[in-house]
């Protein structure tokens, strides 16, 4: 059944080893992130087997339904609906809002246990977490104070939203504070999570940040590269999950459509070049499983013309008579197309 997602699963193994090897060796635990694969059980007993530090996620659904003896982590901040479900669900949840730490507090209390927090630091990639420049050192005795909350960490997230690259500069605005909350509060961090796959940069270069003790990686275990330049990791696989589609229709036709054009299926105006004739091809996949223009033809005569919510069109006039409606076409898939046919229900999920 097509289309499909092929994920092989030893050599995810192979990359989750390489790396929490690495990890270690560089005195950092590592959380192996789940939600671009939506927590497939398959992968997570992976996570089970080569026992890592710990497991983390964004989507509360995907903690709840996993099946491990890990440490579980949410890495999105918790929505104050749903404190109940994170305490019950999650050893750990990263934070940066008060109202919403004195929420789990009191959820942990009515749970009769506590709830491991680590307070996000924004150190200017602009998404989540306390704006360094404000008084976090508050934010932190305000944590300390809960009961039920036990604050075992500081952390922070780039090269995510601002596309901000980790380099030493930019990770000692946190090392500042970390240092600040030893003088001014007696207060130390058991885990300072210094970012995800883009820290990988750092550790190709040889260069460490000691104060920086855990990372929180999901990219680099299924594409094998660091997200800051996008590099291959040397010794880890690139291709753990790719896609197949098959060709439901071959034909020649014009490449510039005929008569008045108006909207499309999207309600946009299309634009188009003119290449003359082509052979084109349809794939029984489209916008409602994956955007075209994040997949990639293995084969690289292959081009890719564009979408509707269940046709995908590629230009096969430089493969010859190579290709037949019913054959599969396999694609290389990006972070973001990666995402979207996990989570497609129309997409078969094959492991081998
Ligand atoms: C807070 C946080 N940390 C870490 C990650 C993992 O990022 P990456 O896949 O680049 O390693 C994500 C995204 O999944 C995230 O939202």
């Amino acid at each position: 059944m097509y289309p499909r997602v092929n994920i092989d699963v030893k050599k995810y193994e192979d990359n989750v080893r390489y790396m929490h090897t690495l990890c270690h060796d560089y005195g950092m635990t590592m959380m192996a992130v789940t939600k671009v694969f939506c927590a497939a059980q398959p992968l997570i007993d992976v996570l089970n087997r080569l026992r890592v530090d710990f497991i983390a996620d964004s989507r509360l659904e995907n903690l709840a339904t996993m099946k491990t003896d890990c440490k579980k982590v949410l890495l999105r901040l918790p929505s104050i609906h749903e404190v109940d479900r994170v305490v019950t669900h999650a050893n750990l949840s990263l934070n940066s809002e008060l109202k919403t730490v004195e929420a789990l507090n009191k959820a942990a209390k009515r749970a009769g246990k506590k709830h491991g927090v680590i307070l996000m630091i924004d150190i200017g990639d602009l998404r989540e977490g306390i704006y360094y420049k404000e008084n976090v050192l508050n934010a932190i005795r305000d944590v300390k104070a809960l009961a039920y909350i036990d604050l075992v960490g500081i952390g922070t997230n780039l090269t995510c939203f601002g596309g901000i690259v980790p380099t030493e500069d930019t990770l000692k605005k946190l090392i500042d504070i970390i240092d600040m909350a030893k003088r001014i509060l007696k207060t130390e961090f058991r885990i300072v999570s210094g970012g995800n796959s883009s820290h990988i940069h750092l550790m190709l270069k040889g260069k460490e940040i000691p104060e920086v003790n855990n990372l929180r990686l999901g990219e680099a275990l299924v594409l094998g590269r660091e997200t800051a330049y996008g590099k291959a990791i040397p010794n880890m696989h690139q291709d753990v999950i790719t896609l197949e589609a098959d060709l439901i229709e071959i034909k020649h036709k014009p490449s510039f459509p005929e008569g008045e054009i108006g909207m499309n299926a999207f309600g946009q105006k299309p634009m188009f070049e003119d290449y003359g004739l082509m052979k084109r091809g349809i794939l029984a996949i489209g916008k409602q499983d994956v955007d075209y223009h994040e997949i990639i033809p293995c084969d690289n005569r292959i081009r890719l013309v564009g979408s509707s919510s269940d046709h995908i069109i590629v230009d096969l006039t430089n493969t010859g008579n190579d290709y037949d409606v019913g054959d599969v076409l396999r694609f290389k898939l990006s972070y973001g197309s990666l995402l979207s046919v996990m989570t497609s229900q129309y997409v078969v999920k094959h492991y081998g």
